[in-house]
């Protein structure tokens, strides 16, 4: 069959999305555009309204191509979790509906569903362990990966745990990904040296709160300390990265890992959310602005280049211009390299529905554009201190700009940062793909760097 898979989320969403398509491949299904497909896999996000509004306009656009007998859609992810069989109600060409833990099972389901076109299956269950997946062939690494889902030769995402305890007040992914479910860590260690094998270079371990990872029933004793140091021995492996962190977890010896380990990459995503206190306070997120503050003077001393990014919600129930100030503030005092920042949404079901007053959508918008202007200043100068210094990046892809002449490869260094490099003599058919080069870093645009090979490594 050739099938179609489209993906919103955070990486969770993109790596299990990238499993999918594996496990059909392995069965003899072929990754194809939008246009050619029979069957359409949507996994799907519901963080705020605007993603879960995505999906049903997505689904009314595939409803066009499901006019062939045996064509369907199937749906996956936060908000299959959360609508569930209303799905089949709302559009007929829905056959499957799997929510997070039901992933494990929708390769077999996709297979009986081309099979029989009458069938229709649901798998929403939360399960109390995390439900292993079948194993998928991991190389070559990008063939098997269509445009769009951003998995890169050379690098690849590790799951260590499911779902989240955590209920910030705000916050749906508790109720759409179940409770926290830790991996079994010989598991994940099997698959890093896997992977290792395979050519890839550089992992990402994903959770939604990696640093407690071990702190639930399916903890071995293994911390997520012990984690990084066991996985930063295999022979081999260049570079680590984990996403994401939560602040109030992080584990002395995770913010010294930074000091010792020297392929764990000098860069760390905690979501900081507010400056307040007091919305700290009501978020639940169990931190305040100081014991932030000792985190970043930490994680600076293990590491002093650290380069930090960060999560922010303004417009939160209550926030006043004075707590959005203190939020301002903390972007000067911690120098974030980027933020990814949202107007608060309301989503279904969650504590702060009921918090009142709420923002006006004018005074969370102004906030926001406020907000991202300082930051894309600050992120702008911190990658003009880069210019003039030689690093080396994990080369990726050919870039999707490519100027006149020389083919312009894209990469990233150790700081995660993107670096596009123009190397002559080399087509876009090279596989250069996760390949490391040396480059001196000669000019700084607003959200990249652009640099030239040093010496010549091939
Ligand atoms: N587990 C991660 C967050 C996953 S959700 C963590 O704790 O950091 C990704 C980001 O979406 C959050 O960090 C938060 O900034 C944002 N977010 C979550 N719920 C939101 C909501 N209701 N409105 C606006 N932004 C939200
Ligand atoms: Fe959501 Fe908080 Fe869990 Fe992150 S830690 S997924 S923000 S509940
Ligand atoms: Fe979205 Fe679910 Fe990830 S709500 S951010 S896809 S955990």
């Amino acid at each position: 069959m050739k099938f179609n898979v489209i993906t919103f989320g955070c990486q969770m969403n993109v790596h299990d999305s990238d499993w999918l398509i594996r496990a059909m491949e392995s069965r003899g299904w072929e990754a194809v555009e939008e246009s050619e497909a029979e069957v359409f896999v949507v996994n799907t996000c519901s963080v705020r309204e605007k993603p879960e509004q995505k999906v049903y306009s997505v689904l009314g656009r595939l409803g066009g191509y499901c006019t062939k007998p045996g064509s369907f859609v199937a749906v996956g992810g936060c908000v299959a979790q959360q609508i569930g069989d209303g799905f089949f109600e709302k559009f007929p060409f829905v056959r499957l509906v799997f929510g997070s833990d039901g992933i494990a099972k929708a390769p077999q389901a996709l297979e009986e569903l081309a099979e029989d076109h009458n069938k229709k299956l649901i798998f929403n269950d939360f399960l109390t362990d995390y439900p292993e997946r079948e194993k998928v062939d991991s190389s070559p690494y990008q063939d098997l990966v269509p445009p769009g889902i951003g998995t890169i030769t050379g690098q690849a995402f590790v799951n260590i745990m499911q779902g989240c305890d955590n209920f910030c007040t705000y916050c749906i992914v508790p109720y759409t990904r179940g409770r926290q479910k830790s991996r079994d860590p010989e598991q994940v260690i099997e698959e890093c040296r896997n992977l290792v094998e395979s050519g890839v270079r550089e992992i990402t371990l994903l959770g939604q709160n990696v640093n407690s990872f071990g702190m639930d029933s399916g903890g071995t004793g293994v911390s997520f300390a012990d984690l990084l140091y066991k996985i930063s021995a295999i022979a081999g492996l260049e570079r680590i990265r984990f996403t994401t962190s939560h602040p109030k977890d992080i584990a002395p010896e995770v913010i010294t890992a930074f000091g010792e380990l020297p392929n764990l990459c000098p860069q760390l995503h905690l979501p900081m959310q507010s400056g307040s206190d007091s919305v700290l306070k009501r978020m639940g997120r169990k931190y305040d602005r100081k014991r932030y503050l000792e985190i970043v003077d930490g994680l600076k001393a293990a590491c002093p280049e650290i380069s930090l990014s960060t999560d922010i919600i303004v417009g939160f129930p209550g926030e006043t211009d004075e707590d959005f100030e203190d939020t301002m503030e903390m972007l000067e005092k911690v120098r974030f390299e980027s933020s990814f920042s949202f107007k608060y949404s309301d989503r279904p079901g969650v504590a702060a529905v009921k918090f009142k007053p709420k923002v006006s959508d004018d005074i969370a918008q102004k906030r926001l554009t406020r907000l991202q202007e300082r930051q894309n200043h600050i992120t702008r100068e911190s990658l003009e201190r880069c210019v003039g210094r030689e690093t080396e990046i994990l080369l990726e892809r050919p870039s999707r700009k490519q100027g006149e002449g020389d083919i312009h490869w894209r990469g990233k260094d150790p700081w995660g940062r993107v670096v596009n490099v123009p190397l002559s003599g080399i087509t876009d058919d090279d596989s250069l793909g996760g390949k490391l080069l040396k480059v001196l870093i000669t000019e700084a645009k607003n959200h990249s760097l652009f640099g030239k090979k040093v010496g010549n490594p091939w």
